[in-house]
């Protein structure tokens, strides 16, 4: 049986191209996107080169959606073999936490940290032993690299969803679920820009790679260039 993955804010992007790659390998895909119309046009793009893809409408900021993108993919299937937690945000005014408005910071953690923990929260059920949650971080999240003085709301909230990342590793060992995150370096996305000097296909390598053949047995730990590093 073809193995499946939810892939969350894949309708562009990195999320996208992940989508592709595992798609191309014959995984059953279940595209995320927050925007029904969206998620739409980009499955029927990548079904026009073949691969098995569904949209499920899925914000991953309202737990409204989540628990209907739940109940969407339980008609679909009745596991997921990876479940990949894509989807952020990244804004122009993220310049200053000093000046930044509370809202505005909580709206990007509520995005890019819980968002994550809130999917793998409602989407449990389906992660059965052998099964794994990646979540896309980001090196701005890192605690042991420079403060680069970028986008610090967006910092914090990667480093916010690594240690999520962590703690989930340890509590859900127990049910045979390993949990990794990736740092994917600069890619040239909407995010990204274009002067980011990698191309979106590297920048979903690692994921692809951990999601189709990542080694067994590990958990909890942050990967780049298919390689270990420190958080
Ligand atoms: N690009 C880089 O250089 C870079 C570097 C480090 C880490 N990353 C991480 O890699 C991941 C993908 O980034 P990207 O560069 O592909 O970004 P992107 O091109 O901006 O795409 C972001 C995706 O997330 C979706 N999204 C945003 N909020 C959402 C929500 N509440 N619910 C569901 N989907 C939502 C967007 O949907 P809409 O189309 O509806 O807006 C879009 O599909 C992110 O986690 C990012 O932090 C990227």
């Amino acid at each position: 049986m073809a193995k499946r993955a939810l892939i969350t804010g894949a309708n562009r992007g990195i999320g996208l191209e992940i989508a592709r790659q595992l798609g191309q390998k014959g995984w059953h895909i279940l595209m995320g996107a927050r925007n029904a119309e969206r998620g739409a046009a980009a499955a029927a793009t990548l079904k026009k080169q073949g691969i098995t893809v569904e949209p499920v409408k899925l914000d991953v900021s309202d737990p409204e959606s989540a628990r209907d993108g739940f109940q969407e993919v339980l008609r679909l299937t009745d596991h997921l073999d990876v479940l990949i937690n894509n989807a952020a945000v990244l804004y122009q005014e993220d310049q200053s936490l000093l000046s930044q408005q509370p809202g505005f910071i909580q709206d990007v953690i509520q995005t890019n940290a819980l968002g994550g923990l809130l999917v793998v929260q409602v989407f449990r059920p389906l992660l059965l032993p052998g099964s794994q949650v990646l979540f896309m971080s980001s090196g701005g999240g890192s605690m042991s690299d420079p403060v680069g003085g970028w986008s610090p709301a967006y910092c914090v909230s990667k480093t916010l969803m690594n240690s999520i990342c962590r703690h989930l590793a340890f509590e859900m060992r127990s049910m045979g679920v390993s949990v990794h995150a990736v740092c994917p370096g600069w890619v040239r996305t909407e995010m990204g820009g274009a002067g980011a000097p990698q191309s979106v296909e590297q920048g979903a390598d690692t994921m692809v790679w951990l999601a189709d053949q990542g080694p067994q047995g590990k958990t909890g730990l942050l990967w780049r260039d298919r390689k270990v590093v420190p958080w």
